[in-house]
């Protein structure tokens, strides 16, 4: 294949170990500075310019978009995707991943643990949205951090006031989330490449320090994951929209919080902790996924009018219930399942034969009319249990 590697670092660790890695395997491959591409939307196709000339064919891109650029960045990997160019890396996966609020309120919905969180903008919701999230030692994170800065540790609720106040004074946004004191100053790196984790570590921060981030002086070693944590790390990559991903978990005593997704995970780091090949990984991936470029498919499904994609549920007292998919009459009524969910299983294309059970839920593609009736009613919102006292609470 021809591989476009998009950074601004030819020379830093990851770049060289991914350039490489490819050109081990007999692929071309080349460094390109994603700030010398031009985005031409004049031409009848979507075309893309690099140091003025017109770029040539290329099958896939590895974006590597440090947090300065992001704007300029997404730009480009968009350009790509309307090109139908493969990218690991969707420019909307990136996008989730640079806001730690947009993470982890899509991620939320979903089967994965994250820290109690609130996001507030009046002062006079500063207060009881610490006592929300659990009360003091509180964290504060901007929004946009990386790297450890901008995430702060409040020891008590005047601090954080202040600190929250200070920064929203500069027109900062951050989040107040609960502090996971038990997990020590340590957190898991896993390492995701298409549906699997490649490769993990976990970090400790050094000294009183609670940041473990190898660049806040933190330390590494490998380790081995519990399924669990496997489980949560691949599902958050995918539903951020992430191919190539390092995901941050802290090990609390209820299992993996997600903390964030970073999208150009650095390869030094775990690569020295755990002697994988990790760029080998991420190259033979993209070799393998060439052929299926991105492909929004509610934008192109819906073009036919009428037709669109819904999550249908079976219910306790649906005539569903026990019945063979092709015995439903779904089919005659043009409607297709695309998916079954299970519990935390996904089973694609289910078969006719299959027979459906309560609470299944099935993603289908048909006619918005014949699947009105059959799309659950909006859950009513339940009022929340309250989170349970911290130990360093009595
Ligand atoms: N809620 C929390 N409780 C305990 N430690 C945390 C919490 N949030 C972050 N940390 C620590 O701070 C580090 C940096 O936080 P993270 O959200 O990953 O931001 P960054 O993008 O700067 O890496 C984490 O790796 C973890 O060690
Ligand atoms: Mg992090």
């Amino acid at each position: 294949m021809k591989l476009a590697i998009l950074s601004r670092s030819p020379r830093i660790y990851s770049t060289q170990r991914l350039k490489t890695a490819a050109q081990e395997r007999g692929h071309s491959v080349r460094v390109l500075d994603t700030l010398r591409f031009s985005i031409d939307l004049a031409g009848d196709e979507p075309d893309l310019q690099y140091r003025g000339k017109q770029l040539s064919h290329y099958d896939a891109v590895l974006p590597r978009i440090g947090a300065s650029i992001t704007f300029y960045g997404m730009a480009v990997v968009r350009q790509f995707e309307q090109m139908d160019v493969y990218t690991p890396n969707t420019s909307n996966g990136i996008a989730n991943s640079r806001d730690k609020l947009r993470a982890i309120q899509i991620l939320s919905r979903h089967n994965i643990g994250i820290p109690a969180t609130t996001f507030v903008r009046d002062r006079a919701d500063v207060l009881p949205a610490i006592e929300r999230v659990g009360g003091s030692p509180v964290v504060i994170k901007l929004l946009e951090g990386t790297q450890g800065i901008g995430v702060i540790l409040a020891p008590d609720v005047k601090v954080a006031e202040a600190v929250i106040e200070t920064l929203q004074s500069t027109r900062q946004n951050v989040l107040i989330q609960r502090f996971v004191a038990e997990s020590k100053g340590q957190d898991i790196r896993a390492f995701v490449v298409g549906d699997r984790v490649v490769a993990a570590m976990r970090r400790k921060a050094s000294g009183d320090e609670f940041r473990s981030n190898l660049h806040r002086g933190g330390t590494s070693e490998v380790v081995h994951l519990d399924p669990e944590f496997e489980r949560v790390a691949v599902q958050s990559a995918q539903i951020m929209g992430l191919r190539v991903a390092g995901v941050d978990m802290l090990e609390s005593e209820d299992g993996p919080l997600v903390m964030e997704v970073n999208s150009s995970p650095g390869l030094e780091g775990i690569e020295t902790a755990t002697d994988l090949d990790i760029a080998g990984a991420i190259v033979d991936y993209i070799a393998n996924q060439v052929a299926f470029p991105e492909l929004d498919i509610r934008q192109r499904l819906t073009v036919s009018t009428g037709y669109g994609v819904a999550e249908l549920q079976v219910g306790q007292k649906s005539d569903l219930v026990g019945k063979a998919i092709g015995d439903t009459g779904l089919r005659e009524r043009d409607i297709t399942v695309l998916t079954l969910t299970r519990g935390t299983t996904v089973i694609p294309n289910p078969r006719g034969v299959r027979e459906l059970e309560v609470d299944d839920r099935l993603l289908c593609f048909g006619r918005l009319e014949s699947m009105r009736d059959l799309v659950p009613e909006r859950k009513r919102r339940r009022a929340r249990p309250k989170i349970k006292p911290l130990p360093h609470d009595d």
